[in-house]
């Protein structure tokens, strides 16, 4: 493939390795849509980025609840809040795309990449910089 629709860049790195890692995954999630998308394949690929996304959700949020709860983050509940709409979000797509209702992938591609801009440049960045001030080192 040649230019990737989104490049991994330091403006989404949060600098604790371990959700970095996982941030990548969600990146390579909407590339991968993209591609499939300039193809005119997007309708084959939507069933297993909405698997993954599900999947995702799972074990991402898992490691960020963790660490707020491990470290007291006093803004946990606003955050999770956010995690349970995009698990809302999710089975709203799935359902919508298992009922035979074609173009999902838009949704899915205009949905991921503003978690992207809004969650983890919004929330996530606010519980770095909240660790950061209370000098804890992830
Ligand atoms: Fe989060």
């Amino acid at each position: 493939m040649g230019k990737k629709f989104i490049t991994w860049n330091e403006f989404y790195e949060l600098g604790i390795e371990s959700i970095d890692e996982q941030h990548k995954k969600l990146v390579d999630m909407i590339n991968r849509l993209y591609d499939a998308f300039m193809e005119g394949k997007a309708q084959d690929i939507t069933d297993e980025i909405l698997d993954e996304m599900e999947e995702y959700a799972h074990y991402h949020f898992k490691t960020e609840e963790e660490i707020f709860s491990e470290y007291e983050y006093p803004d946990t509940e606003t955050h999770l809040l956010l995690h349970t709409v995009f698990f809302e979000r999710t089975s709203l797509y799935k359902e919508e795309h298992n009922s035979g209702k074609e173009n999902v992938h838009y949704k899915l591609l205009d949905y991921l990449k503003d978690w992207l801009l809004n969650h983890i440049q919004g929330a996530d960045v606010q519980y770095v910089e909240y660790f950061k001030k209370q000098n804890i080192t992830l």
